[in-house]
């Protein structure tokens, strides 16, 4: 089936009844504004009550778009955009969606941050570069890199400085296996590692393990804080006196973590909660 017409009015329509069933309402609303802010560049609560027609090319990539929503692949996929702390982010399948959790993180990042000069940041697993890239926005004269070992989510995070307009040295690196920098000491190293245990597999929503990269989710049930010891052990090789560390965490092995920080020598350990009083972040500092 085509949408019938260019009129706004008869592709809502269209849209509604292609996704019923498949998404509530109110999710099918919540598709429609993406999909109108990216391809129309209007909001869906103007297109609700819009008279006008769409062109032939922006009505192509509604169809597409509501062809890959009914296999379910995430709409910030479908419209290769995300928001995340008030900005926009390119996001492709090679990058993790980012997540308002992370968004907290970010946000105690800048408010225990703000005013220090000279700032040194890095950010492990970088991703889309969402954390790093809202940091150097909201910490403007901090100097901020950003790690990651995948080329494709480096490429991605490349274009969301260039798109959010603020400098980021880019780094690919395996950080279970090389050393975080050449000489580079920092003040703030954040990451939010992979750190979904293989065995969550069977809690995970259908379209996160069919469409987001496995590579920034999961690690081996064995040993799930892999990347956690492997940063605290970096920071503290690469770390200045007093920096702090953050991270997001698996709110299963909050004590765990705490306790790794603890016993390669991190002070001021706290464990925090997120919105949904989940344990999620820890953040420490060095001596
Ligand atoms: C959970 S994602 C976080 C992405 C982004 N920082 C965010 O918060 O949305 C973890 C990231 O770690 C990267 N990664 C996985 N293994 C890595 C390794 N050995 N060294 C460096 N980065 C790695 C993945 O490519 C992925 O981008």
């Amino acid at each position: 089936m085509k949408i019938p017409s260019n009129k706004i009015q008869d592709l809502i329509t269209f849209f509604r009844a292609e996704l019923k069933g498949l998404y509530t309402e109110s999710e099918i609303n919540i598709l429609m504004d993406y999909c109108f802010e990216v391809f129309s560049g209007i909001r869906f609560s103007q297109a609700k009550v819009s008279q006008a027609t769409i062109s032939e090319s922006q009505l192509l990539k509604f169809n597409f778009a509501i062809k890959d929503l009914k296999k379910h692949v995430p709409v910030q996929y479908v419209v290769g955009k995300a928001h995340f702390y008030g900005s926009v982010f390119n996001v492709r399948p090679s990058v993790l969606i980012p997540r308002p959790e992370t968004e907290e993180l970010v946000d105690l990042i800048i408010k225990e941050n703000k005013g220090i000069t000279d700032l040194s940041i890095i950010d492990i697993g970088t991703g889309s570069g969402c954390i790093a890239v809202s940091l150097k926005k909201n910490l403007q004269d901090a100097k901020v890199s950003a790690l990651d070992i995948s080329a494709a989510a480096l490429e991605v995070a490349t274009e969301n400085a260039m798109l959010n307009n603020v400098e980021i040295e880019f780094i690919q690196r395996d950080i279970l296996n090389e050393d975080l920098s050449n000489g580079q000491k920092f003040d703030v190293i954040v990451s939010n590692p992979p750190y979904v245990c293989r065995s969550e597999h069977s809690e995970m929503e259908k379209n996160v393990l069919d469409y987001e990269p496995h590579l920034a989710l999961f690690v081996e049930d064995d040993d799930p804080l892999l990347f956690y010891r492997a940063i605290t052990e970096s920071a503290v090789r690469h770390g200045r006196a007093g920096a702090r560390i953050y991270f997001e965490i698996n709110q299963a092995f909050g004590q765990e973590t705490a306790d790794l920080m603890k016993e390669k020598g991190f002070e001021n350990i706290e464990l925090l909660k997120d919105i949904n009083n989940k344990n999620r972040i820890l953040r420490g500092n060095l001596p």
